[in-house]
């Protein structure tokens, strides 16, 4: 191809680039036949509008308040489904025993990977608020709150394997 008609090409594919609607610094991009906008590091959503504050103050890794023998994490959900103060439960990772969780706590898995974390809360739209024990009892527990909504007894003192973070999106 011969410079002039390459150039006008890279001109015509900016110019469809930057004309499509990608707010707060998006980058359309074509994915599988379909257009979407890549946001700009640290920030997502629709409209890439969302991003994390973090904090290093607070260890948000509230215990279960109770348990029942889970067989597997169907009869988990059951279990967790008739406890009226139930909202989440999570089975170990021994399989043997099912944690039940209340609210305002959403999720609890046993992600040390905080990208995946953290991916998560961005699935959910109801998650305020993560935290994630990237230490010896790894875990992932997501929040349906702010920071400050959250219940003292869910907080304990900062340590450095915890991080938590608040989604804001404006
Ligand atoms: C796009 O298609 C490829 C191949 O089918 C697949 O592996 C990939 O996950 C798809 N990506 C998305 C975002 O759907
Ligand atoms: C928390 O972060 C602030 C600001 O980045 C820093 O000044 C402070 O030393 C940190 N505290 C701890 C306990 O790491
Ligand atoms: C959080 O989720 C619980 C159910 O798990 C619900 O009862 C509560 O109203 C939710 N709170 C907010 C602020 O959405």
């Amino acid at each position: 191809m011969n410079n002039l008609l390459c150039s006008a090409l890279l001109i015509s594919v900016i110019l469809i680039l930057t004309d499509a609607d990608c707010k707060n610094g998006g980058i359309l991009v074509e994915e599988n036949g379909t257009l979407k906008c890549n946001c700009p590091p640290n920030t997502f959503g629709d409209d890439c509008n969302c991003r994390y504050k973090f904090t290093n103050v607070t260890f948000l890794e509230p215990d279960h308040y109770g348990e029942s023998a889970g067989s597997d994490s169907a009869k988990c959900d059951e279990n967790c489904a008739i406890d009226t103060r139930c909202s989440t439960s999570t089975m170990l990772p021994s399989g043997k025993t099912c944690y039940h969780y209340e609210t305002p706590i959403i999720l609890v898995t046993y992600d040390r990977d905080e990208d995946k974390c953290i991916g998560r809360c961005n699935e959910m739209s109801e998650c305020k608020t993560f935290g994630i024990d990237t230490g010896m009892n790894s875990a992932c527990v997501l929040f349906n709150v702010t920071l400050d909504k959250i219940p003292d007894k869910m907080k304990r003192a900062y340590q450095t394997f915890f991080k938590a973070g608040e989604k804001i999106c404006e």
